[in-house]
């Protein structure tokens, strides 16, 4: 089984709740875009862990983790995330293959990033280096994880990033060059660290399905940050829709079997950008509160708003979703009614599709469908007992995406979940 799970509004929908909960059952989860700007929430032994760079669910010992090509790949972000999973788990490197094709990211690159952020008009990155590190692996200046073991070429591959970067961290911000002679030695460093998880991960994982192993590609962001086709310049540097896992991993397309959106019973967004749905009053402080809406990677406070179905369709359907998992409807219990979003008026217009761009999205005012609320949900069993008005809510998106729900997540821990057949 070849399952992608990909988040389809903003990031942040509880993508790493569901792969937690659904790694139980597949022998590898695969991560394919993106680096640590990600952060994937897992409840376990309590506690909160957050999954940046490794692949989610890579603490359970039935689970090797992959990290693919398409990944920008942070040096020290790995390794530290890999001390902290080994806290709680045994044999953590054994299960992790990294690929030598990756890109790295380096520190020039988190310093351009934030630095940049002015010169953008405050797009709201979180400071990983991501947009920096794949623009030089676009201009083929970049530094890949294989470079790191070849010191010879690594030499040259370093001169090559550090002479263009310096020249704009010099030029453009007045800012003292990042040192060859510093980064060198610490790159090649951990090359020799990494060197045992280092393989080519392609052929990995086409010699797992051949062996009929249970993979899952797993995404990062969501369809509404992805590069092309999502709320650019609001976006990040990657092609966050479920195509972006054939793209990162070299997997042609005939071998996926199932597509899972995830998506929050309501919306929010970190970072700027529109947000046709975005509420301001007491609703979206109670949505913020209730929700802990704060960033897993940054803590920022998310902007919280209610669902949007015209997005949410859309998203649906350029990631080919085969089922949608939604999450957190436990936050939604206790309002009298919620909003659903169906349609955007523009001008003398309604749309059921939205604008291609950013500026026009910008202009739109959602007109929403008010549907019942519904009381706490309470160790439901089957999805019989859950409260017949949420049954509705779920039938309503449903009806306007045509994709069936077949996931309801109630509460954060992994066990919290019902699943419909
Ligand atoms: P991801 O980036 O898509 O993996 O999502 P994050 O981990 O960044 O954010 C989701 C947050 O919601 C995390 O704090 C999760 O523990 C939490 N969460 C996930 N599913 C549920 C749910 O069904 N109910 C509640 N209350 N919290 C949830
Ligand atoms: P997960 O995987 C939510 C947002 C940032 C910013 C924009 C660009 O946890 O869902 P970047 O650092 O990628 O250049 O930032 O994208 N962003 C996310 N928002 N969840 C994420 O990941 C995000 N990763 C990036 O806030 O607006
Ligand atoms: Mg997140």
């Amino acid at each position: 089984m070849i399952t992608v799970v990909v988040g389809l509004q903003w990031g942040d929908e509880g993508k790493g709740k569901i792969i937690d909960y659904l790694s139980h059952r597949y022998d590898i989860v695969v991560r394919f875009q993106g680096g640590a700007n990600a952060g994937h929430t897992v409840y376990h032994n309590n506690q909160s862990l957050v999954f940046h760079l490794l692949p989610t669910g890579i603490h359970r010992q039935n689970v090797t983790g992959v990290i693919g090509p398409g990944v920008a790949l942070d040096p020290d972000q790995l390794l530290i995330e890999l001390q902290k999973v080994e806290e709680i788990s045994s044999s953590v490197k054994e299960r992790l293959l990294i690929d030598p094709r990756c890109p790295v990211v380096l520190p020039v690159h988190k310093a351009i990033d934030g630095w940049e952020e002015e010169l953008k008009g405050g797009v709201g990155t979180t400071k990983r280096g991501i947009g920096p590190t794949y623009r030089d692996h676009y201009a083929r200046i970049g530094i890949r994880v294989g470079d790191t073991l070849n010191p010879d070429l690594l030499k040259s591959r370093l001169k090559l990033t550090l002479e263009f970067n310096n020249q704009i961290l010099g030029a453009r911000y007045g800012k003292p060059p990042f040192l060859f002679d510093d980064i060198y030695p610490e790159l090649l460093e951990w090359g020799k660290k990494i060197k045992p998880m280092v393989r080519d991960t392609h052929k990995f994982i086409m010699d797992q399905i051949e062996a009929k192993k249970s993979v899952l590609f797993e995404g990062a962001q969501g369809a509404l940050l992805d590069i092309f086709f999502g709320t650019y310049p609001y976006v990040t540097s990657s092609h966050t829709i479920s195509s972006g896992a054939l793209i990162g991993l070299g997997i042609p397309p005939q071998y996926v079997n199932e597509i899972i959106g995830v998506a929050k019973a309501y919306t929010t967004r970190v970072g700027k950008g529109p947000f046709p749905t975005e509420i301001h009053d007491e609703t979206a402080q109670r949505l913020r509160e209730q929700g802990n809406e704060y960033g897993a990677t940054t803590g920022r406070p998310r902007r919280c708003g209610w669902l949007d179905l015209v997005l949410l369709k859309y998203s649906a359907s350029i990631n080919g979703v085969t089922s949608i998992a939604l999450t957190k409807v436990d936050v939604l219990s206790g309002f009298p009614s919620v909003n659903v979003a169906t349609a955007y008026r523009v001008e003398s217009k309604t749309l059921d599709y939205p604008p291609s761009m950013t500026y026009e999205l910008e202009k739109v005012e959602p007109l929403y469908k008010e549907l019942q609320g519904w009381a706490a949900i309470t160790d439901p069993k089957s999805i019989d007992d859950l409260p017949e008005e949420l049954l509705k809510y779920i039938e309503f998106i449903e009806d306007y995406t045509s994709v069936k729900v077949r996931y309801v997540s109630y509460g954060k821990k992994s066990s919290e979940i019902i699943k419909i057949d």
